[in-house]
């Protein structure tokens, strides 16, 4: 007998049939889901929801990801790079108002000159903000010594999105060559853990080809990592880039939106203690996109601290919103939505992951049996 979507939000675990059957749930089911994805998160975050401002420094990128608007082949792309100065006064607005913590991120490179670059830049922030800046990078993948430097120098946080944890759908939107090995991807992950950052990672949802059965596996993916972080949207499609010819595949956006908010609910109900992040992408869709996903789960922000001159190029996907918005603006903005969507921002706070504690205790008692 198949169980209802009641009786499956009463199990402390999820079969992947369970995952499957939240996932395709109908509007009653997807209600109740919802609703007991608001529950946990009062229950287990409260009501804080963090700001992590984000830089996109530069979309000059060595990859070619099918779906995204800034590879490395997309001729149309107009490509830039913010001065060292501008990142720091970025990294200043971020600790002045307040903000906790940013994020680093732009197209990745691996040039010694790049890595030195970033090197460089952790110690500035550091010292700019009396090591009071939680920074965390976004930069793709790396050597272990890579990662381990840029630790020693002040990032404590990393997020590495997966895209699929499985390969055969990883393939059908990367190219299959040694530059975006699905092995070499997985194993980054591993590297971070060990190095000691908080990790994190996430799928986009609603991509050509994807299923049910791959959204469930992304989710089992993430809590057999054991993941402190999980920043997960939907796919939405670029004009200039290959995965585009198939977007008679596509379920529609406001679909793609709503799939996006259940893997959210379920993965908060999964993971209690983990920091999910509300995805811009989101936003993209729904102009409260962002709002909705704090009600079901989510519990970060990344607001764009980007100077504003260059939001417009960094356009992985179309339609991305807050590009014409400066950083004060958007906090304004953002504080405004916050407090309507019954949250409060902790501001001045790292807003770390719960669960990045609870999994170090573990292993320190681990190693001591
Ligand atoms: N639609 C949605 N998200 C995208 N990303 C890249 N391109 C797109 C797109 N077309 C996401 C990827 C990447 C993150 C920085 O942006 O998941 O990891
Ligand atoms: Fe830049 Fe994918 S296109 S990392």
């Amino acid at each position: 007998m198949t169980k209802t979507i009641d009786e499956i939000l009463l199990q402390e675990e999820f079969s992947r049939d369970d995952l499957i059957a939240l996932i395709d749930s109908d509007d009653e089911g997807k209600k109740k889901l919802f609703q007991k994805a608001h529950e946990v998160k009062q229950q287990f975050i409260g009501n804080k929801v963090y700001f992590r401002g984000l830089v996109e420094f530069s979309n000059i990128c060595s990859k070619d990801c099918y779906y995204c608007g800034i590879r490395k082949s997309n001729k149309n792309a107009h490509r830039y790079n913010i001065t060292d100065e501008d990142i720091l006064e970025a990294a200043r607005f971020a600790h002045e108002n307040k903000y906790g913590s940013m994020v680093i991120q732009g197209g990745e490179l691996d040039s010694p000159v790049f890595v030195d670059r970033i090197d460089h830049l952790l110690k500035e922030i550091k010292k700019l903000s009396n090591g009071e800046l939680g920074i965390t990078l976004s930069l793709g993948e790396q050597t272990e010594k890579t990662y381990q430097r840029w630790f020693d120098s002040g990032a404590h946080r990393y997020l590495l999105r997966i895209e699929s944890s499985t390969p055969e759908l990883y393939y059908k939107i990367h190219p299959n060559n040694p530059k975006h090995d699905f092995d070499t991807r997985l194993e980054c992950l591993y590297k971070l853990q060990r190095v000691g950052y908080q990790t994190g990672t996430g799928v986009m949802i609603g991509l050509p080809f994807q299923t049910s059965e791959h959204l469930a596996d992304d989710l089992l993916f993430f809590k057999k990592l054991s993941v402190d972080m999980v920043g997960m949207g939907p796919y939405i499609e670029h004009e200039n880039t290959p995965l585009y010819q198939h977007r008679h595949l596509l379920i529609p956006l406001q679909d793609r939106f709503t799939l996006a908010l259940k893997m959210i609910a379920i993965l908060r109900i999964m993971m209690k203690d983990i920091n999910i992040a509300a995805a811009t992408a989101l936003q993209a869709i729904d102009p409260i996109g962002r709002e909705k996903a704090l009600k079901v789960g989510a519990n970060i922000i990344m607001p764009n601290i980007t100077p504003t001159d260059f939001r417009g190029d960094y356009l992985l996907y179309e339609n991305k919103p807050c590009i014409d918005e400066g950083a004060d603006e958007c906090s304004n903005c953002l504080e405004a939505r916050i407090k309507f969507a019954g949250d409060e921002i902790g501001y001045g706070h790292w807003g770390d992951s719960k669960h990045f504690f609870e999994r170090r205790k573990q292993v320190s008692v681990g190693s001591q049996q």
